[in-house]
């Protein structure tokens, strides 16, 4: 990844030419599956290039899992934006329970397992105490969504916050990172899917687990339970925040209980 930075050669998902995919993405996921399947030859892998190449997700079930991002961030990746990195979630029992995650740039190595502890490079690393909108720094995302409707939604959103006193807003366009560094400590917050823009497996799979044993309160986006199947999460430094937030959000017609 860090070898190519500016991709010229881009082909794109969709008809309105705004989700990207590379050569890059397609090596790293077949380098990654191949890997894995040499290794743990009856464990289910699901990535995103070939969920792409056949029209459908596969759904999550109980058997040992992988689940695979190869480049997120890849917009960013497509203009050189240092902002983008390589995510690997294993599931048991259709739930997260071991997250990598590589950002090439910073190289900036993310582990956790499930009762293990989140790592960055070796450190062990902790959300940090954020309760209050005015203490939190939020990640959000505006995705792919180009609907009238949709957009007033995830503008909306900023906007409540803004108007709610939030100490800042920041869009950094790769969902994997934001949950990395909320289990960091460099964000307090971060959300997505209030407009159907919400996230796919593999933007959580990793990122989950690592947010978690850091500390991170995850949630839905109407407060229950989390899952890396349903498009939408909030990942937040602590149950107040997360309960401040989505009462911000509730209030200006964002998001329902
Ligand atoms: C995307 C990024 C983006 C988020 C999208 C994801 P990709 O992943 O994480 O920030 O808004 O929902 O699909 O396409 O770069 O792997």
């Amino acid at each position: 990844m860090r070898q190519c930075r500016q991709q010229k050669s881009v082909a794109w998902k969709d008809a309105a030419a705004i989700d990207p995919v590379t050569a890059t993405d397609e090596e790293n996921e077949r380098r990654v599956t191949q890997g894995l399947k040499a290794q743990f030859p009856d464990h289910v892998v699901i990535g995103e290039e070939a969920a792409a190449a056949a029209g459908s997700i596969p759904k999550l079930t109980k058997a040992p899992t992988w689940v695979i991002d190869p480049i997120d961030g890849t917009t960013n990746f497509v203009y050189g934006l240092a902002l983008s990195c390589v995510s690997i979630g294993f599931c048991e029992g259709g739930v997260p329970v071991v997250g990598v995650v590589y950002d090439p740039y910073s190289d900036e190595l993310f582990v956790a397992a499930q009762g293990e502890g989140a790592y960055l490079n070796g450190r062990r690393i902790q959300v940090d105490n954020a309760e209050k909108l005015s203490e939190a720094m939020v990640l959000f995302e505006l995705g792919y969504v180009r609907s009238p409707e949709g957009v007033d939604r995830m503008l909306g959103g900023v906007r409540a916050l803004m108007l709610g006193g939030v100490r800042a807003n920041r869009f950094i366009g790769s969902a994997v990172l934001c949950l990395a560094w909320v289990a960091c400590g460099r964000a307090s917050a971060y959300y997505t899917g209030v407009a159907g823009e919400g996230g796919k497996p593999w933007d959580f799979a990793a990122g989950a687990v690592i947010a978690k044993e850091a500390g991170a309160h995850l949630c839905s986006m109407s407060g229950g339970p989390f899952d890396i199947e349903s498009g939408n999460c909030l990942c937040s430094s602590s149950e107040a925040l997360a309960s401040n937030l989505l009462s911000c959000l509730r209030a200006a017609g964002i998001c329902k209980e």
